[in-house]
């Protein structure tokens, strides 16, 4: 094979490589804006996969489902025999009867009454793994904070106003919100953080500006900023005109809303009605805020579990959540190899077979 040839196919497959990797990347971008720290979790780690169904079956099944799981097929593809399963995953149903390894994992609680508990039923998991990703879980277990304004108590960095308790509250103990003060330019641009509310003011009394805006057909523009808020309402005061309206319709225009009231004054109608309203769209708008935000979550009284327990307690769920997600998965990566060596031979081939058929061409 001549040698450019090897660098066009060499570009291509890197191309294809690249394509995926940001398909891959734009498809997991799905946290809203919030930070996710890497769960790190590992399908292929059964014994992992086996103490979050475990764990599952007792924390988080009495409210939900995993609608296309059976315990037997997480027995299988983690290696265990149906019987240690019944172990790990004991469930009871309606009848107070055990739930058979070979039937599909239901929740305890009756959907009409949970939506009336919590606000919002709590969905079946079987795709959580896929639609919200296992950084996404493992933050969301990770980040329930004491909310006294909340129906349970709680509230969760990563699901805002959340209807689920804190399931796990037993095992990680309290955390309690520590808040900080952004110093936000034009509503988003962090322009800096304090600690304390008094800090963040004087910082805002400092920068702050009071701009006139003009809102125009392309949108709007800043037409001046002034260090005080009268200064601006003046300018916009002296830059405004006035319209009068008669029945809805413009029939004069002034400088000043004086002229403009003189105006109708001496135009008296029998009838109709007239309105004096401002013309240009100028408005005042202040250049900074301080907003308070949560800076990050504090455990206040510990719980059951160490931090690093609890960590592993909950990656172990997500991986479990993840695994149940796509229980294919597991095999994947066996047929990925298949499918490469498959490929290459098919290569070797493909690449005779031209020669072949080129052969009287050249
Ligand atoms: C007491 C009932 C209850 C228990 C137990 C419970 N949850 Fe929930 N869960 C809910 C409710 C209700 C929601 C819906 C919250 C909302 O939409 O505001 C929810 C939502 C979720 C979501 C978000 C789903 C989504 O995509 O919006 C995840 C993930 C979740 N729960 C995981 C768990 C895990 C893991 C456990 C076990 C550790 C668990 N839950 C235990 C009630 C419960």
């Amino acid at each position: 094979m001549r040698e450019s040839k090897m660098k066009s196919i060499v570009k291509m497959l890197s191309a294809g490589v690249m394509t995926s990797f940001l398909v891959a990347s734009v498809a997991n971008a799905n946290s809203g804006g919030v930070h996710l720290d890497p769960a790190n979790i590992d399908v292929h780690n059964k014994t992992s996969l086996l103490r979050g169904a475990k764990n599952f079956a007792n924390y988080c099944q009495g409210c939900h489902s995993l609608k296309f799981s059976r315990a037997n097929r997480i027995a299988a593809d983690t290696g265990v025999s149906d019987d240690q399963i019944k172990a790990i995953i004991f469930t009871r149903d309606d009848e107070n009867e055990p739930v058979k390894p070979g039937a599909l994992m239901k929740s305890a609680i009756p959907q009409k009454d949970a939506a009336k508990w919590f606000g919002t039923a709590p969905p079946d998991l079987s795709l959580v793994g896929r639609s919200r990703g296992g950084d996404w879980i493992y933050n969301y277990l990770k980040s329930f904070y004491s909310d006294n304004s909340r129906p349970f108590g709680v509230n969760n960095t990563v699901f805002n106003n959340v209807g689920m308790p804190h399931v796990l509250l037993d095992l990680q103990g309290v955390q309690d919100p520590v808040y900080r003060y952004d110093l936000l330019h034009h509503g988003h641009a962090v322009e800096a953080s304090f600690k304390s509310e008094e800090e963040a003011k004087k910082a805002l009394e400092e920068e702050r500006k009071f701009e006139v805006v003009k809102l125009d057909l392309f949108g709007e523009s800043i037409v001046g900023a002034y260090d005080t808020e009268k200064e601006a309402a003046d300018f916009v005061e002296a830059n405004t005109t006035y319209k009068v309206l008669l029945d809805k319709k413009e029939v004069a225009s002034f400088e000043t809303k004086e002229e403009a009231d003189k105006y109708v004054d001496a135009n008296p109608v029998n009838g109709a009605k007239y309105k004096v309203v401002p013309k240009s769209a100028y408005s005042v708008k202040e250049s900074h805020k301080v907003e308070k935000v949560i800076d990050h979550l504090e455990l206040v009284k510990p719980g059951k579990q160490s931090p690093a327990e609890y960590e592993q307690t909950i990656r172990d769920l997500t991986n479990f959540l993840v695994y149940v997600s796509e229980p294919a998965q597991l095999n994947r990566s066996k047929y990925g190899v298949f499918t490469l060596i498959f490929l290459f031979i098919f290569f070797i081939f493909a690449y005779f077979l031209k020669k072949e058929y080129w052969k009287d061409v050249h």
